[in-house]
């Protein structure tokens, strides 16, 4: 099997040691209590009638644990996860390879799913409903189709970007689970957990100072406590306390609200070059030397969430308590 297309456990976007940091099973993964609820049930159901789950698609924001649910519903399951990305498969032979390897019950992850070919669609439409795969032999008029029997497995589908997914790809999911941002306390524990698994001590207001810094997401939290721990190491402390908490974020230049360079940077961009907005995203993207599409997926879904941005019609705008942040006037209307 092409490793480039598939791979059995490795993250696309984090190596190695993010991935013995991830909690195994839904009971060690905090937070996201709907979606962990609901995917118990599932998942005891399926295994009461011994049959495979369902299609799962996970959506939401970068960093929140799409690709550890997707390896914790495989170890609830019983069964192995091979895990691909949407970019990788370029041709409909592509996603035969990787469907005909899979062993019956497997789960299939697909990481930004959005990013499938339209012609891969279609090829997954069958798979997904009856397990089967249309393949077209030869060319011109003497090309025939033949119909390839696949294992029974369970696709778990994760996206950024739900809207972009097409209606049929959508409709074929039987459990859609909508990851959110996580409340600071969860942090903190998330922050708590890896600290044991590093075999560190960490005070627990330097564990919500962490939190309050991570933007909702484990993936910052977890990246800034390994930051930290640095400091920690070389500082010859023996435990992570506050002081040195505070003092470690404030060197990553990672400011209260959690926002870094990038986010001032974009925030001072649209204040100082466009008045505050509106101003559209590729303009904006192209004034700070960043890619549009890291503006949308990463940077801006949080600020909309804490209210420091605004979409309008005309463009992005940052709203009044981004000039308050940065200790700004106010402009007159
Ligand atoms: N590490 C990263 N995300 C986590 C989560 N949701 N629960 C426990 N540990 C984590």
């Amino acid at each position: 099997m092409d490793e480039r297309i598939v791979s059995q456990q490795a993250d696309l976007e984090d190596a190695g040691l993010e991935l013995s940091l991830r909690p195994q099973t839904l009971d060690q993964y905090i937070g996201q209590k709907k979606v962990k609820e609901n995917l118990k049930v599932f998942i005891e159901a399926a295994k009461m009638r011994q049959e495979t789950l369902d299609h799962v698609l996970l959506y939401g924001p970068p960093g929140l644990g799409k690709t550890t649910l997707a390896t914790i519903i495989a170890n609830e399951m019983g069964v192995n996860v091979r895990t691909t990305a949407g970019p990788a498969i370029e041709r409909p032979g592509d996603l035969a390879a990787v469907l005909t390897a899979l062993e019956p019950g497997d789960v299939l992850f697909i990481d930004e799913i959005h990013r499938l070919h339209r012609s891969i669609e279609e090829v997954l439409y069958p798979a997904m409903e009856d397990f089967c795969l249309d393949i077209v032999i030869g060319k011109g008029p003497s090309a025939r189709s033949v119909r390839l029997d696949l294992p029974p497995f369970t696709l778990v589908g994760a996206t950024t970007r739900v809207g972009l997914l097409t209606a049929p790809l959508r409709d074929r999911f039987g459990v859609l689970g909508r990851l959110e941002y996580y409340h600071e306390e969860e942090l903190a524990q998330i922050v708590t957990r890896t600290s044991q698994l590093f075999d560190i001590e960490i005070e627990t207001e330097a564990a919500f100072e962490v939190a309050r810094r991570s933007r909702g997401t484990p993936r910052i939290a977890n990246r800034l406590l390994r930051r930290v721990r640095d400091f920690a190491q070389v500082l010859q402390y023996d435990k992570i306390t506050d002081v040195l908490a505070k003092d470690a974020l404030e060197r990553l230049q990672v400011d209260k609200l959690g926002l870094d360079h990038i986010d001032h940077k974009l925030l001072r961009g649209i204040i100082e070059k466009f008045n505050g907005g509106p101003v559209g995203l590729d303009t904006i993207a192209a004034t700070i030397g960043e890619e549009p599409h890291t503006i949308e997926d990463v940077y801006e879904p949080y600020l909309l969430q804490i209210g420091f941005m605004k979409r309008t019609p005309r463009g992005r705008m940052v709203t009044n308590e981004v000039y308050h942040h940065f200790g700004l006037e106010v402009p007159k209307e």
